[in-house]
């Protein structure tokens, strides 16, 4: 807020208003350096339950907390002063009902400071996302491969194929008509990406989709080859910051070893007399 009480930077109706336009640029991020890095290039930085897979090391998203989430949300509310800022509600904080989805929304917003939350699923869900959109909490739908729901799907596969394209369109419409102003499309196939895209009246926002989307998002350490136990088709890696990191470490490791770090530049000496470092 600026001092006369405005919102600065982006808002859900700004997003909302992209339907069509210029593709918003997405990413995730968990930490405030990171948000810092995210902030003058992304219209939505989303602290994401991916958290618990590429920070805290878990298997999959189903073990991350509400008071994960608020932490790391606190910490990239601070790096950030453009892009909208959206926290994933994690698994068992929003399905039980729409009350005890706000309860746990009300508790994120006011945490973290963020503008909007997001939710996985679609039709089933679409009760909750009306409740909560009613009562001043802007949501940012997910439909596809909803992650949060592996084990009812049995691993990580392509939705949405041949038949079962039907049930994502009514995932994506009933979300849209519940009022969601966002919707994360996650692996599903190209055609029926596109299609969607065309159909409802809210941007979509594309992880192993659609070019046709609205917008693209990636988990920003997917992206920058920092989290590398296995790597789906649809992540592109713009950098190789995990291989880079190793090799510093390893560099460190053959200084500290040969005694050649710390060097006189590092250290804090008196007068010293030339050969007191050979
Ligand atoms: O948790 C996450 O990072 C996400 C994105 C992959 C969309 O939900």
């Amino acid at each position: 807020m600026s001092a006369a009480g405005e919102i600065k930077g982006m808002t859900p109706p700004d997003i909302r208003s992209r339907k069509g336009q210029t593709p918003l640029v997405c990413l995730t991020a968990y930490t405030t350096p990171v948000a810092r890095l995210l902030d003058r290039h992304c219209d939505i930085v989303l602290v994401g339950d991916s958290v618990g897979m590429v920070l805290h090391g878990l298997s999959s998203t189903l073990g991350v907390t509400l008071d994960m989430m608020i932490m790391h949300g606190q910490a990239v509310r601070r790096g950030l002063e453009h892009a909208l800022m959206v926290v994933d509600l994690p698994f068992g904080s929003y399905e039980e009902s729409p009350e005890h989805a706000f309860g746990n929304a009300a508790r994120v917003m006011g945490e973290t400071g963020c503008s909007a939350v997001k939710i996985e699923g679609g039709e089933t869900i679409s009760e909750t996302i009306r409740f909560l959109t009613a009562r001043g909490v802007p949501v940012m739908a997910h439909v596809g491969l909803t992650p949060q729901a592996v084990n009812t799907f049995g691993g990580y596969r392509v939705q949405g194929r041949g038949a079962d394209a039907e049930r994502i369109r009514r995932d994506a419409r009933a979300v849209t008509e519940a009022g969601a102003f966002s919707l994360v499309l996650e692996k599903i196939p190209e055609q029926l990406a596109r299609q969607i895209t065309a159909d409802i009246d809210i941007p979509t926002i594309g992880i192993g989709a659609s070019p046709a989307c609205d917008g693209q998002i990636l988990v920003s350490h997917d992206m920058l080859g920092l989290f590398t136990s296995f790597r789906p088709k649809f992540v592109k890696r713009y950098a190789e910051l995990g291989e880079q990191a190793e090799a510093a470490i390893a560099a460190y490791a053959t200084d500290v070893r040969n005694r050649h770090f710390p060097a006189v530049e590092h250290l804090y000496v008196n007068a010293f007399k030339a050969g007191d470092f050979t």
